[in-house]
């Protein structure tokens, strides 16, 4: 059976920790889409390993597969393997043949592209890792294959084809100088050809080439248990997401079938469970109705509560909510349930992990947003188009607040150990959106988690 781990909001809702915690139960683990724009957090016995590509069950030696949907740089999958090999681990990692690679180009042009945008308030405050134009790429048929990377005369025909393309964009529509203005390597068949054909050599080298759906299919035959990994968010998923400020891929769970190829009835099959984060917290650009202060350069002018900056502040520090490499701070707001509606529909879940609740303990009251007013109506659910959307008003429900706890006794507890009010808070959430709380997240570490349902053993 399989088990589908979905970020149900805008990313960074703690999918890498709930694999973690679910992944002992399971042999293999797969992502479906996206690349290194993701990084996922796995706390195990004080020690920290933040994943961009290697599947999250690489902490505890579970197989990790990267399906065909998602997009590799193969110089980022090298260094994190490499790095997690000092730290004692030798995650087996697969990559489909059928995943696109992410050249040097791909990354210049998505820097651009953003600098552009800028212009117009447009950029999506994208990560820079080249995400957007690999899947552009492999869209307009002009994309090169993780598997062409073992194919020396394939790889050297498309390059020919797509570098001088990518050149003309450059000079031509965006006027910059390749040498001067960009990275010359990153525009150079010779050099992009050598460092590609390498990596392919290390990927056959290693035996790290699958073709997924093929080999997913023998594991599920052979009754092995299978994680789908998503990365990102339903909110930032490019058809359900708030366009154009979404990353380019599916996250949502009908994603992790087209993306590994396995059937739509094996994915349905299994669990779907959406990972919640008990408020929300932001990277990136455009609306966010239930925002509380603001963060310059991401917050639209109009946005945010100036009001609630010491509230938004107080969660900030408390969630850790500033960029991993940046160090940049976060937008955060209250929970937003018509974004949690849209995502319990769009990935049919069965069950719901919701992390982060000791964030929001000390809070004298804890507000969500239960709905919005759009044109004096009451809205339940997000509006289709992102202008609309930010034309929101939420309305917020207020809850009692809960006291700080020893999360860890909490969490070794049980449910019922969980402070009364943050229950109260938790049940509201459950019953709104009719799905199961499997487990509850009061802390970063594998042990604080509160786990009511495992959905691999329990069946
Ligand atoms: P992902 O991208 O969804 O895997 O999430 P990230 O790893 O990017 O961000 C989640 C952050 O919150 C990480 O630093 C986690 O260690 C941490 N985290 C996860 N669950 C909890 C929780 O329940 N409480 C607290 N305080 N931190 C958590
Ligand atoms: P995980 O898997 C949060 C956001 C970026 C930007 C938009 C497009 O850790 O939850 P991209 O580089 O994908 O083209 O950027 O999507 N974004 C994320 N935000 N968590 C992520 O991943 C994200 N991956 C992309 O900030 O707004
Ligand atoms: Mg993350």
């Amino acid at each position: 059976m399989t088990v589908t781990i979905v970020g149900s909001q805008l990313g960074d809702e703690g999918k890498g920790g709930i694999v973690d915690v679910y992944g002992d139960a399971v042999d293999v683990v797969v992502r479906y889409q996206g690349g290194d724009n993701a990084g996922h957090t796995v706390v195990y016995e004080g020690d920290e390993y933040k994943l961009s590509l290697v599947p999250s069950g690489a902490v505890r030696g579970k197989i990790g597969v990267l399906g065909n949907g998602c997009v590799v740089n193969p110089n980022t999958l090298f260094e994190e393997l490499d790095a997690l090999g000092e730290r004692g681990l030798s995650p087996d990692v697969r990559v489909a043949e059928r995943a696109h690679a992410i050249l040097p180009y791909h990354r210049v042009l998505d820097g651009i592209e953003e600098d552009v945008k800028s212009d117009d308030d447009l950029e999506a405050g994208t990560t820079g890792r080249g995400i957007g134009p690999t899947y552009e790429d492999k869209a307009g048929r002009r994309g090169i294959r993780i598997g062409d990377l073992l194919d020396s005369e394939t790889l050297r025909s498309r390059l020919e084809y797509v570098v001088p393309r990518k050149r003309a964009i450059v000079e031509d529509v965006y006027d910059l100088d390749i040498g001067a203005d960009v990275d010359s390597e990153a525009f150079d068949v010779d050099i992009l050809f050598e460092t590609y054909r390498d990596f392919g050599e290390r990927l056959r080298r290693e035996g790290m080439t699958v073709n997924c759906g093929a080999f997913l299919q023998d594991r599920l035959d052979a009754g092995d248990e299978i994680m789908f990994e998503g990365a990102q968010g339903t909110s930032i998923d490019i058809d359900h997401g708030i366009y154009p400020y979404v990353t380019s891929s599916n996250p949502t769970a009908g994603a992790a079938a087209v993306g590994t190829g396995v059937g739509p009835t094996v994915v349905g099959g299994g669990e779907v469970i959406g990972i919640v984060k008990a408020y929300l917290s932001r990277v990136g650009t455009g609306p966010l109705p239930t925002e509380l202060g603001s963060v310059e350069g991401q917050t639209p002018e109009d946005g945010g509560r100036p009001e609630a900056e010491d509230l938004a502040t107080t969660i900030r520090d408390e969630g850790g909510e500033y960029g991993t490499v940046t160090g940049r701070p976060r937008r955060v707001g209250w929970l937003d349930m018509p974004m949690l509606r849209h995502a319990a529909r769009a990935n049919g879940f069965t069950g719901l992990a919701i992390n982060h609740i000791d964030v929001l303990a000390g809070l004298e009251e804890v507000r969500v947003g239960h709905a919005y007013t759009l044109d004096g109506e009451e809205l339940l659910t997000m509006p289709p188009t992102t202008e609309r959307w930010g034309e929101c008003e939420a309305d917020l429900r207020t809850f009692d607040g809960w006291d700080d706890a020893d999360w860890a006794a909490v969490a070794e507890d049980g449910y019922d150990a969980i402070p009364e009010n943050a229950r109260t808070y938790l049940e509201y959430v459950g019953e709104e959106l009719d799905t199961p709380i499997y487990a509850v997240g009061v802390g970063p570490g594998r042990e604080e988690t509160v786990v009511r349902v495992d959905p691999v053993s329990s069946r």
